[in-house]
């Protein structure tokens, strides 16, 4: 069903604090099953054919949570790049990551580096983790490499566009085609403002532990205009 027409795919993966809540649980419980929600999704995306998936696991204001949720991520983050994501990697993922490495703990960038050397030379798709990570921020990032290249004559004023200019950011990927914000907000957050410029939105109720690969699939048909179940989602789609 994908075809180039649709090569990246975004989601807000939120909702994981609720969803724990309200069966009583810590938060904590929530980010776990959040997290083997993702599995699902990034193994079927690859499936279904998706190049690029970008997910949103830590924005740089997260680290206003309690102490105990900032550690309990940070834990989950290593458990899941140095051991779960196996199954990633033997299906071709090459797994990159998008964030500031400043205010990171040593183990967690250990376990960043050590999926990102493992995957580098797999092809059959990327997970873009965007981690400790704000859009503006990125932005400057980028600012920031592109007047070093100016510095040093390595490019001249004119020389880039705005598609060219991607190659500043944190990786170079392509557009998004579809960003998916679940747990009932309607907004951006601060997510890969450069790379949204064209996407078509969809925001659903659904919590993210509950996000499913079917759910995936029925908005991916929406996109493409076929009609399917819909899964039981009430999603709101705004073209650009
Ligand atoms: C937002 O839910 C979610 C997060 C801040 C963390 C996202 C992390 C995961 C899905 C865990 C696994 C990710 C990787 C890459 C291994 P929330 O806590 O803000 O939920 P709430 O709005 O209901 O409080």
């Amino acid at each position: 069903m994908i075809d180039e027409k649709l090569k990246h795919v975004a989601i807000i993966m939120d909702g994981n604090g609720r969803w724990a809540e309200a069966r009583g649980k810590k938060r904590s419980a929530g980010h776990k099953a959040g997290s083997d929600a993702l599995e699902k999704i990034a193994l079927h995306a690859v499936d279904i054919g998706l190049k690029y998936l970008s997910v949103y696991a830590f924005s740089t204001d997260n680290f206003k949570r309690s102490e105990e949720e900032v550690n309990y991520l940070m834990n989950l983050f290593i458990e899941m790049f140095s051991k779960n994501y196996k199954r990633l990697l033997e299906k071709g993922v090459k797994v990159v990551f998008s964030g500031a490495r400043e205010g990171l703990r040593a183990d967690v960038l250990e376990a960043m580096d050590d999926i990102v050397e493992k995957s580098a030379k797999n092809t059959n798709a990327t997970l873009n983790v965007c981690l400790n990570y704000g859009g503006r921020e990125e932005i400057i990032r980028a600012a920031e490499r592109y007047h070093d290249d100016l510095v040093s004559g390595k490019v001249q004023k004119g020389d880039i566009d705005r598609d060219s200019f991607n190659r500043y950011l944190d990786n170079d990927l392509p557009p998004i085609d579809i960003l998916i914000r679940t747990g009932r907000e309607k907004r951006v957050s601060n997510f890969m403002l450069y790379q949204l410029y064209y996407a078509e939105m969809y925001f659903t109720d659904t919590l993210f532990p509950d996000f499913t690969p079917e759910m995936l699939d029925d908005i991916i048909a929406d996109f493409y205009g076929v009609e399917r179940r819909f899964g039981g989602i009430n999603y709101e789609k705004s073209a650009s």
